[in-house]
């Protein structure tokens, strides 16, 4: 199954563009499915149908879905809803506000994460387009799977103390709710299913990250730090589409100014972002709208060629030996203006960048081996650990069953 993730700032082109690819990737014969993750929910409008929160045929070879969270709320998470509105309820809180309450940051992430999870397990699609919201959501959605090992930490530490409460309290008044089997049986595959939904979507011949820009210093500025986060994630950023180029055999004074602009811009994105493939769409006299419009886009963007074709398989992590050191090396395009900071705490090498942070799981070969410097080279950090022979006795050793040690980093939940 391949899955190709769209995203980038607000209004350059996103749902367009994961339509014409949809479309496109049907006619080539693949059984395509197309997710909306946004609850602003434009893809219908896009593709002028009406698409649910549950499955659709839009048309042959082509399903369509927009993540409907009142749906999955009442599917779902029923029974994780229940219990922690009833748990907030228990505390005093009052029955709609603990309703709302009990809808916890990142619910809506996992539905739509657990479709691809779903259709990889059911070999239910070849492809897997995703539509997403603009970026800073879309950077919650891609970290969720990180993020949500701490926040299930909590929040099985929090269920323990309730049960704990309970058998302290047998025979006095309950201060709250018991959970049923069934939650605790939900929230244990939880932590499973994210986990391996993250091995899919870090999986650079599985999944593709597409940014989407327009010819505009913001939406360049924004790209590129979207493009370092999503590094730092471990996601492969494949490909480029840049939407909404003024034709340049255009000769109305008018535009005169704008295709000014938009040359250094294209100049701009040109040196900045090479060697990542990049495609191209024209702004088109009319709003893209209805599957005609639609396949011309595709037919500027993608040619003859088949949408779903893989550009780049590059891991933005990567573990290597450097004399008697060994090097971990993370990509990390554009740092700008925000704080780099590093720390390591035994096997777990913290990574936090302006507001976002990434705990990465050391393979053992380095786990609990000093770092002895960081630095920036080009478009990688590269850490430089003390090697295996040098520190010999003082880290932790290889695995007693004799296999190599792992060279591939671990991320968090492994
Ligand atoms: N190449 C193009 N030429 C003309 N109009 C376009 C082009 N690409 C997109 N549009 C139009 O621009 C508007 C915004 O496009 P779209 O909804 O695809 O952007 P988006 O990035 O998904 O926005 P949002 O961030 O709100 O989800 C739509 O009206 C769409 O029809
Ligand atoms: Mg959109």
């Amino acid at each position: 199954m391949r899955v190709i993730i769209y995203t980038g700032k607000g209004g350059v082109g996103k749902t367009s563009v994961a339509a014409a690819t949809a479309l496109r990737s049907a006619r080539h014969g693949h059984r395509t499915v197309i997710i909306s993750t946004d609850s602003a929910h434009s893809l219908s409008d896009s593709l002028e149908t009406s698409l649910s929160g549950s499955l659709q045929s839009i048309s042959e070879n082509l399903d369509g879905i927009e993540v409907d969270m009142q749906l999955e709320l009442e599917t779902r998470w029923k029974e994780i809803q229940t219990y922690f509105s009833d748990f907030l309820a228990s505390q005093g809180m009052d029955g709609v506000t603990a309703k709302e309450m009990a809808v916890f940051p990142g619910m809506e992430l996992m539905s739509a994460l657990f479709y691809v999870e779903e259709f990889h397990k059911t070999d239910a699609y070849d492809v897997v387009i995703m539509d997403t919201a603009p970026t800073a959501d879309t950077l919650r959605l891609l970290a969720f799977p990180d993020i949500a090992n701490w926040y299930f930490d909590h929040l099985f530490h929090m269920v323990k103390n309730v049960i704990r409460i309970a058998r302290v309290t047998v025979g006095k008044l309950m201060t709250a709710p018991i959970p049923s089997e069934q939650f605790l049986d939900d929230l244990e595959s939880i932590r499973e299913r994210l986990v391996y939904v993250r091995d899919l979507l870090t999986d650079p011949e599985i999944t593709s990250i597409r940014l989407v820009l327009n010819p505009e210093k913001m939406v360049i500025t924004e790209t590129q730090r979207a493009y370092t986060y999503l590094c730092m994630y471990g996601y492969t950023v494949e490909s480029m589409v840049i939407n909404r180029v003024v034709p340049e055999d255009l000769h109305e004074e008018y535009f005169r100014d704008k295709l000014d602009e938009q040359r250094i811009h294209m100049k701009t994105i040109d040196e900045i972002f090479s060697p990542l493939r990049m495609m191209r769409a024209h702004q088109m006299p009319r709003e893209v709208l209805g599957k005609d419009a639609l396949e011309q886009l595709a037919d500027e963007v993608f040619g003859d060629e088949d949408p779903t074709a893989t550009y780049s398989l590059e891991s933005p992590m990567k573990v290597f030996e450097k004399g008697e050191r060994v090097v971990m090396a993370i990509k990390l395009p554009f740092l700008m203006d925000q704080k780099l900071e590093l720390y390591t705490r035994k096997d777990v090498l913290t990574l936090q960048l302006g507001a976002y942070k990434k705990s990465i799981s050391l393979p053992y070969a380095l786990a609990g081996k000093p770092v002895l410097s960081a630095e920036v080279e080009g478009s990688w950090l590269n850490i430089e650990f003390e090697g295996e022979k040098v520190g010999k006795g003082k880290g932790r050793k290889r695995r007693r069953s004799g296999k190599k040690a792992r060279k591939t980093p671990r991320r968090d939940s492994d």
